[in-house]
């Protein structure tokens, strides 16, 4: 059960998250947490995906453009992915975007990978209620925009060339 008063839900502010999770694990847990009846915090909308691989950078950047306070990944344990090796590439892309996300200022908290196996029901409610509840702490995230006026345009200008390569691969 998700429960904790902070200064940010004195304030009213219940942060967004959007989950973007792997259809052959963290997607049944989170459908086994709710046929279990373990409750967790209704701020998060969850996007379905056939792997955590399939997570192109833009979605996540996208997310926070468009009023996400966080971004969850889940996806299978590492040697359980149906693809081989998605969740690797899912670990490695967000690795670098929470270096890109931190050279704007974001806290890495934001963005969050998880390993969930289908019979993770628990899990998936203790990692969304553990972020809501760091996410309240963080506050609402303020993206500023570059000096063409878009969050796309700040990142570019605050990442290196080479941060954006290799989160494309
Ligand atoms: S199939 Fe689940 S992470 Fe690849």
């Amino acid at each position: 059960m998700y429960s904790g008063t902070t200064d940010s839900e004195a304030d009213g502010f219940s942060p967004r998250i959007v989950a973007f999770f792997c259809n052959w694990c963290t997607y049944t847990a989170a459908d086994l947490a709710g046929t279990s009846r373990k409750t967790y915090a209704p701020n998060v909308r969850v996007v379905r995906l056939m792997c955590s691989g399939r997570i192109d950078p833009q979605f996540i950047l996208k997310a926070f453009n468009q009023g996400a306070d966080g971004v969850l990944i889940g996806g299978c344990h590492p040697g359980d992915c149906h693809y081989k090796e998605g969740n690797f590439k899912a670990l490695k892309r967000s690795m670098l975007l929470q270096r890109m996300l931190e050279d704007l200022g974001i806290d890495g908290k934001r963005l969050r990978l998880e390993w969930i196996s289908a019979s993770e029901g628990e899990k998936v409610q203790r990692v969304i209620n553990n972020m809501v509840s760091d996410l309240t702490q963080l506050g609402p995230l303020t993206l500023f925009p570059g000096t063409d006026g878009s969050f796309e345009g700040a990142l570019q200008e605050a990442s290196p060339m080479e941060h954006q390569m290799e989160v494309e691969q």
